[in-house]
């Protein structure tokens, strides 16, 4: 596999340099009073209610499973939110703007407003194919959008913080970034001539000199510092939050805002200069607000956003962003979650090494909520993971198919459950006093599965949907050998004694799997639905306050106790298996015997 660019890396002399023109017309205070604003929004809003973003994704390119993934993840986040009794907002959608749209727009030979539609829709039909539930989708080519950036503009123009100058430095088009010198290195392209490249991305930069508006981030950087000191948990995990704080301490120079005209035509011009477009980040970071009905009545959600993003959008967001919004005097994002990347065959997905993993293949291959388990379960924020076919299949073969959907099927077979019914729990078998059937092994799974929703609640809470997935894993596992230990299939129903215990067996089982139906909700919706469906629990039974686990162990009741099962809508998760000659790509499903 070849890189697109072979990095030499080499010292760099600087000559990367800004021209001020302007002072300051506003003090510190008032942005500290902006950061005392974002401090206090959690107090401000009694009512329950949840904002999560995506970040917008660029139209250039059709979307791969990395976009999924932080989709999903944000997806997720929203879910949970929903089963805890929140009214919560999903904003997604698309950045249209900027100069890499123009040139694939171009590229199509398409116009760039035609070319952006296509590739949105495109995204779009992605997130609803996969369940991902968004509230609201936004692109930024709509007016709605435009005025909101306008207004924006001009809040920080009339606060003297944009200012006219020139800027002289290294630009990429691809990620759309301003560099320092200690940034790019030299490479050689695929045809060996000299260039240069974003140390961090490898993509091109270009020299680039020219007026236009700067933004005096410099201004801001110990309020960041401030903010991010006092906040340890702002952005998420923690060595994201470490990284900041790391450039934080380097230098913070004013940030060019705008791009001439003649050279970027697609995008928003500035307010009362049409001479000048707006620098796409700014632009695609207002999104947030937009949504939420900048700037008339953003308030009642913008106090509790919480952004989703990869690790290499985290400049933009926790340093731009938050600076931008201290200057117009908004509250801060609550929360920025950042995840890692997905690579394959260790490498970064790209369309030169030719591994791009298509979702939408993917998706129908793996089925939808076959997709999601795998990326919330694998998916680590910390770290990067690697994608393989292998990996997907042994992962849902184990976990969903047989663990889940085995475990499902043994208390609900009519051979062990030929009334179908949520049967009575004994006491007796399984007393307080431990003096029944039930052994010190079984009184430890009821103490897990009691404390799993406080476990899980922590894990969604933090995006640490890895470590939520693995401790139901770990309790389903627990639920099976429960089974495996007590072989009810060789009770006799006809003997009382027998027949009490069976049921209790059969009753405790079924809670288990209620409250890992429940739980599992916000990663596989529709795995959950079925599974629970099949226990009898209406959809008015599943959120975050009906779990309430044994009731008629811990001395409350059990509403499903002599209820009918419901309907059984066939297999929990089929399993896949590689056809000989094509183990790559063709799976077919087969029945687990009964
Ligand atoms: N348009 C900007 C975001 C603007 S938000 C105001 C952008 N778009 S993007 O399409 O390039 O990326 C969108 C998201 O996809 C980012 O969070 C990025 O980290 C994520 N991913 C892109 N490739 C990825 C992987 N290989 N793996 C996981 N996520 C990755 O940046």
């Amino acid at each position: 596999m070849k890189f697109p660019f072979h990095t030499v890396a080499r010292g760099w002399k600087t000559f990367h340099r800004f021209q001020q023109k302007g002072v300051l017309s506003e003090d510190q205070r008032l942005w500290s009073s902006a950061l005392k604003c974002s401090r206090s929004s959690s107090q401000l809003c009694k009512e329950k209610c949840f904002y999560i973003t995506t970040p917008i994704f660029y139209v250039n390119a059709a979307p791969h499973l990395g976009h999924l993934y932080s989709a999903m993840i944000a997806d997720c986040l929203h879910r949970w939110k929903l089963l805890q009794g929140f009214e919560s907002r999903f904003a997604t959608g698309t950045d249209e703007h900027g100069l890499k749209i123009q040139q694939a727009a171009e590229a199509a030979g398409k116009d760039p407003l035609t070319f952006c539609t296509e590739v949105s829709q495109r995204f779009e039909t992605l997130f609803s194919n996969c369940s991902v539930s968004f509230t609201d989708y936004i692109r930024t080519t709509e007016q709605r959008h435009r005025r909101a950036v306008e207004h924006f503009w001009s809040v920080l123009w009339n606060k003297g913080l944009i200012y006219k100058g020139s800027y002289e430095g290294w630009y990429s088009t691809q990620d759309e970034s301003f560099l320092m010198p200690s940034q790019v290195s030299d490479a050689l392209d695929p045809s060996g001539k000299e260039v240069k490249v974003s140390l961090e991305s490898g993509h091109k930069v270009e020299w680039m000199k020219e007026e236009n508006y700067m933004f005096r981030l410099s201004s801001f950087r110990s309020l960041l510092l401030d903010w991010l000191v006092k906040n340890p948990s702002a952005v998420q995990p923690e060595r994201f939050h470490q990284a900041v704080l790391q450039w934080l301490q380097e230098d913070l120079p004013d940030l060019s805002v705008s791009r001439q005209r003649s050279r970027l035509q697609w995008g928003i011009p500035v307010p009362g200069d049409p001479e000048q477009t707006i620098y796409v980040w700014l632009d695609a970071l207002v999104n947030y607000l937009t949504v939420v009905g900048y700037p008339e009545k953003h308030e009642r959600w913008w106090h509790v956003a919480h952004h989703v993003i990869g690790k290499d959008i985290l400049k933009f967001h926790a340093i731009y962003w938050p600076a931008f919004l201290l200057g117009a005097g908004l509250p801060l994002p609550q929360v920025i979650h950042v995840h890692s990347h997905w690579t394959v065959g260790g490498k970064k997905m790209s369309k030169s090494l030719g591994n791009v993993v298509d979702p939408f293949e993917h998706s129908q291959m793996f089925t939808n909520d076959g997709m999601r388990y795998f990326l919330l379960r694998q998916g680590v924020p910390d770290t990067d993971c690697d994608y393989t076919h292998d990996k997907v299949l042994k992962l849902l073969n184990a976990e969903l198919a047989d663990s889940l959907g085995g475990l499902l099927n043994r208390c609900t077979a009519p051979a062990l459950n030929p009334a179908q019914v949520y049967p009575a729990f004994c006491s007796h078998s399984f007393p307080r006093d431990r003096r029944g059937r039930a052994v010190e092994e079984d009184y430890h799974m009821v103490e897990t599965v009691r404390s799993l929703s406080t476990v899980v609640e922590k894990h969604y809470e933090s995006m640490q949907v890895y470590k939520a997935l693995e401790a139901i894993s770990a309790c389903v596992r627990q639920t099976n050998g429960f089974i495996q230990r007590h072989t009810p299939w060789k009770l006799d129903r006809r003997d009382s004694k027998d027949g009490r215990w069976l049921d209790t067996i059969i009753h405790l089982t079924l809670e288990c799997l209620r409250v890992y139906g429940t739980l599992l909700q916000p990663v596989v919706p529709e795995i959950s639905d079925r599974l629970l469906t099949r226990l009898g629990v209406q959809s008015q039974e599943r959120s975050w306050k009906d779990l309430d686990f044994l009731g008629r162990y811990f001395g409350t009741d059990c509403s499903f106790e002599g209820r009918p099962l419901g309907s059984n809508c066939g297999l929990l998760f089929s399993r896949l298996e590689t056809q000989s000659g094509d183990k790559q790509k063709t799976m077919k499903s087969k029945k687990p015997a009964q």
